[in-house]
């Protein structure tokens, strides 16, 4: 419910991502001027930076339906063959998490995306039918944290793909501010930078602090969301002046005191911190990489210079001659 509140509903409330934005603007215009639907659109990123709340967009600027599901939700033909006979012209739907699909799914999905054809099989052995029904246009939105997992001819078949990537802290800010505004949380601009500023450049992260910065100010304080409270409040809640989490950095230390800086494998690292290294890959790895703390080469990761002066160590001297 409160997820729905803040939640932006058009183009014009959508913060930040600059490039998806004017991208998006324009093609969704000239695909309503020309009575179509929009054509089958892509979006992967690290998770939390809005790729639901786009999609939902894309819908609404459509002035179609969303109807959601999931990869790994979809498990047989039947699942797909469902959604797809309930769309309307001009309808979305939305798959998240596109690269855990099954294969006999993603076969149901080429002709559909391509030809807006439903092309099954119903029945098992001597009764067996094979069935075409004609779909009405639609468009696919699907989402994914890993559109290198994805198949080349899955991939091929969306016309739009848009990366999303982390935002900057004004843009944070801003979405703070607005979400603060839209829970009638009273805040002043420094309390809107330090959430910002600690949030690992994600949406959903920055708002979620402010809810917990606002529980803060409640109880501590006169429910005011000023810098010093934010900034007692999220040194209370273990998140470092940079955004860096326990995750971060616990990979980070582990790079730098068992592995010597790397190059470390992506599996040992997740061994020796005992988490998951699909975890690592996806939401661990962009965060730290754009931060410029780690670079994936391909003998392995390596920590660099930023992150041993960030953590006060010294840089082994082997290191310093791959960095
Ligand atoms: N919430 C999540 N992503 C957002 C964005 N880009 N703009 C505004 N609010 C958001």
């Amino acid at each position: 419910v409160i997820d729905r509140a803040i939640r932006p509903t058009s183009l014009d409330d959508y913060i930040g991502q600059p490039k998806v934005r004017e991208q998006m603007e324009i093609f969704i215009h000239a695909a309503k001027t020309r009575g179509e639907a929009l054509d089958h659109t892509l979006i992967f990123g690290p998770p939390g930076l809005g790729k639901t709340t786009l999609a939902n967009i894309i819908a609404r600027e459509m002035e179609g339906e969303l109807k959601s599901t999931s990869g790994p939700v979809l498990e047989k033909a039947g699942d797909l063959a469902a959604l797809l006979t309930n769309l309307e012209a001009g309808d979305v739907l939305f798959i998240d998490e596109i690269h855990r699909l099954s294969p006999v799914i993603e076969e149901i999905l080429y002709p559909a995306m391509e030809d807006y054809q439903l092309d099954i099989v119903i029945g098992e052995g001597p009764g067996a039918r094979s069935i075409k029904l004609d779909l009405p246009p639609f468009t696919l939105v699907a989402a994914t944290t890993r559109a290198g997992l994805l198949t080349s001819p899955l991939r091929d078949r969306f016309g739009i793909v848009q990366r999303l990537e982390f935002y900057n802290v004004a843009d944070l800010s801003y979405i703070v501010s607005r979400s603060a505004r839209l829970l009638n949380v009273p805040m002043e601009d420094e309390g809107a930078l330090e959430i910002a500023r600690r949030a690992r450049g994600t949406p959903r992260i920055a708002n979620r602090l402010l809810r917990r910065v606002r529980d803060y100010a409640e109880v501590k304080g006169n429910g005011v969301i000023t810098g010093s409270v934010a900034n007692a409040a999220l040194n209370m809640l273990d998140v470092d002046q940079h955004g860096f989490d326990n995750l971060d950095r616990r990979y980070l230390l582990a790079l730098m005191e068992k592995f010597n800086g790397g190059p470390a494998g992506v599996e040992a690292l997740a061994a020796a911190i005992a988490e998951d290294s699909g975890t690592l890959e996806d939401v661990v790895e962009p965060y730290l990489i754009q931060q410029g703390m780690v670079m994936r080469t391909a003998r392995g990761r390596i920590a660099t210079p930023h992150a041993y002066l960030r953590f006060g160590l010294t840089m082994p001297e082997s290191l310093k001659t791959l960095t």
